[in-house]
C-alpha cells in the first residue's frame, strides 16, 4: 500500500511511466539500501569529478543535474551552496528524491527527457526506418547555465526505450542503430550548452567470479567515441549475491570535469 502510494506521488509522465522509468528507479532505490556501502568509492569519485567542475566555473548562477534521480552520487548541499539555483533533471523522480532536497530552497525538480525522443519512440516509430533521432534543445536558451552534470545517465539512454521496443518486435539492428544515435546526441548536446559539462558515465559492465577475475566485459557506449577521460574508476553496482551468487557486476565508469 505504501509502495502504491509513492508511486502514484512520484512525477513520472505517461510515457515514461509506460516504458518502466519509475519502477526502475524504485528498483535502484532499493538496491542502494541492500549494497549502497560497496557505491561509498564510485560515490566519492563522483563528487570529485563534480567539485573539479565547480572550480572551472567562473560563474555560479545556475546548475543543472541531468539524472539527478534519487541523488545518491550529487553533492546537493554543496552545489546548494554554492550555486544560485539547482536544477535536478530527470524523466522520472519519486518520493524519495523529494524528501532530499525539499529543505533546499534553490533545488527545484525539472521533469524533462533528456533525449526529447521518448515520446516519439512511445508512439512506435516505424521499424522499417531508421529512428530520427534529435539533437535536444532543452536547456541550450538558457544563459544563466554555469554548469551542467550528466551524472550516470549516458548508459541508460537507450536501456528502458529498447525494454519498451523489444516487447513490440523491434530488431537488434533498429535499436542498436537507436543506442548510437542517442547516446551520439547526447554529447552533441551537452557540447552545445553554455557553461561547463561535467561527464561521468559507466562505458563497460564486467562480470567477475568470487576471486575478482573478470570473467566477462561488455562495452555499453554502442560505438560512441568518448575522449581521454579525466580520471576512471570501477562501481562496484552489485557485488555478490545481489544480482548473482557466484558473480559481481561491477561498472567501469569514467569522469571529466569539463568534457572536451
Ligand atoms: C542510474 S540513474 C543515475 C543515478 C542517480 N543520479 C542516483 O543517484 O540515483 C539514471 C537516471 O537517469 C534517468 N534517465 C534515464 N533516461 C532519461 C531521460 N531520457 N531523460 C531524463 N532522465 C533520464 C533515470 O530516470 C534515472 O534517474
Amino acid at each position: 500500500m505504501f509502495l502504491f502510494l509513492n508511486k502514484m506521488r512520484a512525477v513520472c509522465p505517461k510515457a515514461a511511466r509506460a516504458m518502466g522509468y519509475l519502477d526502475e528507479a524504485t528498483g535502484i532505490e532499493g538496491r542502494f539500501r541492500r549494497v549502497g556501502a560497496a557505491w561509498k568509492e564510485h560515490i566519492e569519485h563522483c563528487h570529485k569529478i563534480i567539485q573539479q567542475g565547480m572550480a572551472n566555473c567562473s560563474g555560479h548562477r545556475t546548475v543543472a543535474v541531468l539524472g539527478a534521480g534519487l541523488i545518491h552520487d550529487v553533492p546537493l548541499k554543496e552545489l546548494s551552496e554554492r550555486f544560485q539555483k539547482v536544477l535536478l533533471v530527470d524523466i522520472c523522480h519519486p518520493v524519495a528524491s523529494r524528501k532530499q532536497y525539499s529543505h533546499y530552497p534553490n533545488v527545484e525538480e525539472y521533469v524533462a527527457d533528456v533525449t526529447e525522443s521518448i515520446e516519439l519512440l512511445y508512439k512506435l516509430p516505424n521499424p522499417e526506418q531508421p529512428f530520427h533521432c534529435p539533437i535536444p534543445h532543452l536547456l541550450r536558451d538558457r544563459e544563466d547555465l554555469d554548469l551542467t552534470i550528466s551524472i550516470n545517465l549516458f548508459s541508460q539512454l537507450p536501456c528502458m526505450p529498447m525494454n519498451f521496443l523489444k516487447k513490440w518486435g523491434y530488431g537488434r539492428p533498429w535499436m542498436e542503430d537507436f543506442a548510437h544515435k542517442v547516446m551520439q546526441r547526447h554529447v552533441d548536446w551537452l557540447r552545445l550548452l553554455p557553461g561547463i559539462k561535467v561527464l561521468i558515465t559507466d562505458i563497460e559492465r564486467q562480470m567477475l567470479d568470487q576471486t575478482n577475475r573478470i570473467i566477462e566485459r561488455l562495452d555499453l557506449t554502442y560505438g560512441v567515441s568518448l575522449p581521454l577521460a579525466d580520471t576512471e574508476w570501477i562501481w562496484k553496482l552489485a557485488p555478490i549475491p545481489e544480482v548473482s551468487r557466484e558473480y559481481h557486476y561491477f561498472r567501469k565508469v569514467v569522469g571529466y570535469s569539463n568534457l572536451p
